[in-house]
């Protein structure tokens, strides 16, 4: 074999392991998806050509491999622990006097301190610096061996980065999921009729024993790195020492704070809602003082995290200490972990009331007594649908008990019946829609009554948000309370009616500048040319999310051949189920939607039709290409192209904008590019980089 593919192979992976971590560990893309995607098939290819390229710690391993029968059961070198509970501040204040005693010394000691993540402990194995082992807890002594799956994590590297890596290197952390994460998962699996988990630390579990780890490459994990296990050829003294070793290595985990003051400014912007996404979560207290204010601003912030925390840990920085402390049971006496009270907490019903969602379901939302759960004061919550209304026998003045579980809407769990008043008074959902007034209806096996007046201004406003919102015809400027001014002032009824708005009558809105008004209609026109899928996705059909648009994109090519479709057609294409093909065909059986699409497309709407792009071999994707001049094609055309191959094409020149395509007598657009140093390109530039 010559020598370049091999070179090449090299220099990919560690690229590809470069960018990953900035998008994956850093939060921080250095380059697009399609950039990244590009290397990768290259990548792809090299070793599908010469398969004596193929490695352990290739990044194309992390597609998920051939599902297996059962995992491997492997004795942990050193077994997995648990940690002794402290439930309040005090309990850390008398920790760190039980280890004063045990070590015979008053003067201070310092602690390590850093969230208890809410996932699962994982242990991964380094050998010279390749990942070959990756173990769940199990009981401690004996775990799994889900190396398949761990490797599809994006953000746990399959080599460590040091140029001297040593011999072993075990370390544990926790994996889990992102709320955020967890609550697409549950939304598309809802849609699918997939699997719905109850909490983040439940997805993360089901995820990482999944024997097909195709199904688990698919489901955004992550792994953040908090101790060791055994270790040979590196002597950290401390766990700050440790940490940075964690850090040299690209292993994910949570950095220490500067300082105690970095505290109070995290706390102010917390009550701002401002919380930086990832600020540095670890902190080094001096003495156990420092250790409680940890503890107390971590309980303060914790609603705003990313992920599911329900304490802090608390650990002897110093490893010499550490070892002289020892193990009590299955605890190491120089740790401990400071629970944060249950996300449950007592209040009082004053009222229940009954929302209508975009899908036209009626839901009842009990409106309580502010009370804070968890670090976040709520007032209401979800009573679901009359079924569970009765099943709980929840009524108006109940005492209940409310619970907060990951990032879901906080929901009543039971009804202190000891308290209940005798004025408390039951509920029935109404009759009749409680925004247009018109009956509601309950279809056969549906536990949600609905309300099916397509016009029901709470169905209307909810479709609009979906309709405009990023991940269907993305128009940005257009956002909730504009819509809801825009519906309530009856200027919009209709998708269509968006784009029939001009300038005369948003001007004359409330408070609506010169400015605003043409970011909105920019906003509006530049969105005039989805792919398929996203427009699909966009008109709000029951049960059709984002993967079965890109489904009935994919198979059907337009609109028009999807709107004849019957449902035996629609349920022989793989993922799409009987519920789905239903809800379909009767969307397209509805007069008013069939005309909605025809008004949309002479609003100047142009979906694709005839060919689809696969997002994989979308050339311009992530990229924003402004158009100006004249050129070969005409201006639509060449925006259509553009999107097509999976670009953006806004209508003015801004910081934002990739390249700005300019043909003859481009004008001010182009002095504009030039100034804000955006590449200028011809048409012929613009075919090669569509080629
Ligand atoms: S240190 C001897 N640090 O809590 C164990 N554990 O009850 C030392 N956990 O199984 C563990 N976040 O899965 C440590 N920042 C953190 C942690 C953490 C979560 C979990 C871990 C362990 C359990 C101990």
């Amino acid at each position: 074999m010559s020598k370049a593919p091999k070179i090449r192979a090299a220099e990919l992976r560690s690229l590809i392991e470069k960018y990953n971590y900035a998008y994956h560990v850093l939060d921080q893309p250095e380059i697009t998806d399609f950039q990244f995607d590009q290397l990768f098939n290259e990548l792809l290819d090299l070793e599908s050509k010469y398969p004596e390229l193929q490695s352990a710690d290739s990044p194309t391993q992390r597609a998920g491999g051939p599902p297996l029968d059962k995992f491997e059961k492997v004795e942990h070198r050193q077994p997995m622990l648990s940690l002794q509970n402290a439930y309040s501040t005090d309990d850390i204040l008398a920790f760190d006097e039980r280890l004063k005693k045990a070590l015979e010394r008053d003067d201070d000691i310092a602690y390590a301190c850093s969230p208890k993540l809410d996932g699962l402990a994982l242990e991964l194995i380094y050998e010279d610096g390749l990942l070959v082992g990756g173990l769940t807890r199990g009981d401690g002594r004996v775990g799994e061996d889900v190396l398949s799956n761990v490797k599809t994590i994006s953000s746990i590297p399959l080599r460590l980065s040091s140029s001297k890596p040593p011999k072993l290197f075990e370390v544990r952390g926790e994996a889990l999921m992102y709320k955020e994460d967890f609550r697409r998962l549950n939304e598309t699996n809802d849609e699918l009729g997939g699997q719905i988990f109850a909490n983040p630390r439940n997805a993360a579990a089901g995820t990482l024993r999944q024997l097909d780890s195709k199904i688990a490459a698919s489901r955004p994990l992550h792994f953040i790195a908090y101790g060791p296990g055994v270790l040979e050829g590196i002597a950290p003294k401390t766990q700050q020492q440790f940490e940075s070793i964690l850090a040299e290595n690209s292993l994910p985990h949570l950095p220490m704070m500067g300082s105690i003051k970095d505290m109070k400014e995290l706390t102010a912007l917390a009550k701002k809602g401002k919380l930086p996404r990832f600020p540095a979560l670890g902190f080094l207290a001096k003495n156990a003082d420092e250790a409680k204010a940890y503890y107390e601003f971590i309980n303060d912030i914790r609603g705003q995290l990313p992920f599911d925390i329900d304490g802090v840990v608390i650990k002897v920085n110093d490893w010499s200490l550490q070892d002289q402390l020892g193990f009590i049971a299955r605890s190491p006496r120089w740790a401990t972990a400071a629970k944060f009270q249950p996300e449950q907490a007592e209040t009082e019903i004053e009222d229940i009331i009954c929302q209508v969602g975009r899908t036209g379901a009626l839901t009842p939302v009990a409106v309580m007594k502010p009370v804070k759960v968890g670090g976040v004061t709520i007032t209401n919550a979800t009573l679901h649908n009359q079924d569970e209304i009765d099943r709980k026998d929840v009524r108006i003045g109940d005492h209940v008990i409310v619970q907060r579980a990951g990032d879901v809407i906080p929901e009543v769990v039971e009804v202190v019946l000891d308290k209940r008043p005798n004025s408390a008074k039951p509920y029935l959902l109404p009759t009749h829609c409680p925004v247009c007034s018109e009956p509601v209806q309950k279809l056969d096996e549906e536990v949600k009554s609905r309300c099916v007046n397509p016009i029901c201004p709470a169905i209307l406003k909810n479709s609009l948000q979906h309709f405009v919102s990023r991940r269907a015809m993305n128009v940005d400027k257009v956002g909730d309370k504009l819509i809801d001014l825009l519906v309530d002032e009856g200027l919009v009824k209709t998708f269509s009616d968006l784009y029939r708005l001009n300038q005369e009558t948003l001007l004359a809105l409330p408070r609506m500048g010169e400015k605003s008004v043409t970011n909105i209609l920019e906003s509006l026109e530049a969105s005039k040319h989805p792919s398929l899928a996203r427009f699909i996705y966009a008109l709000g059909i029951r049960f059709v999310g984002e993967q079965t648009a890109q489904t009935l994109a994919d198979h059907f090519k337009s609109i028009d051949a999807l709107k004849t479709a019957d449902e035996d057609t629609l349920k022989d294409i793989e993922d799409i189920g009987p519920k789905v093909a239903s809800s379909i065909v009767r969307a397209f059986k509805n007069q008013a939607f069939i005309k909605e699409i025809s008004d949309l497309e002479a609003q100047g709407l142009q979906y694709q039709k005839g060919i689809v792009i696969p997002e994989s071999e979308q050339k311009l994707k992530g990229l924003n290409i402004v158009v100006t001049g004249t050129l070969p094609k005409g201006r639509e055309e060449v925006k259509q192209m553009i999107t097509l191959a999976g670009g953006k094409s806004a209508g003015s020149v801004s910081k934002k904008t990739d390249y700005l395509l300019a043909g003859e007598a481009a004008g001010s657009k182009a002095e504009k590019a030039e100034k804000l140093g955006v590449k200028v390109i011809n048409w012929d530039q613009f075919l090669e980089l569509l080629n």
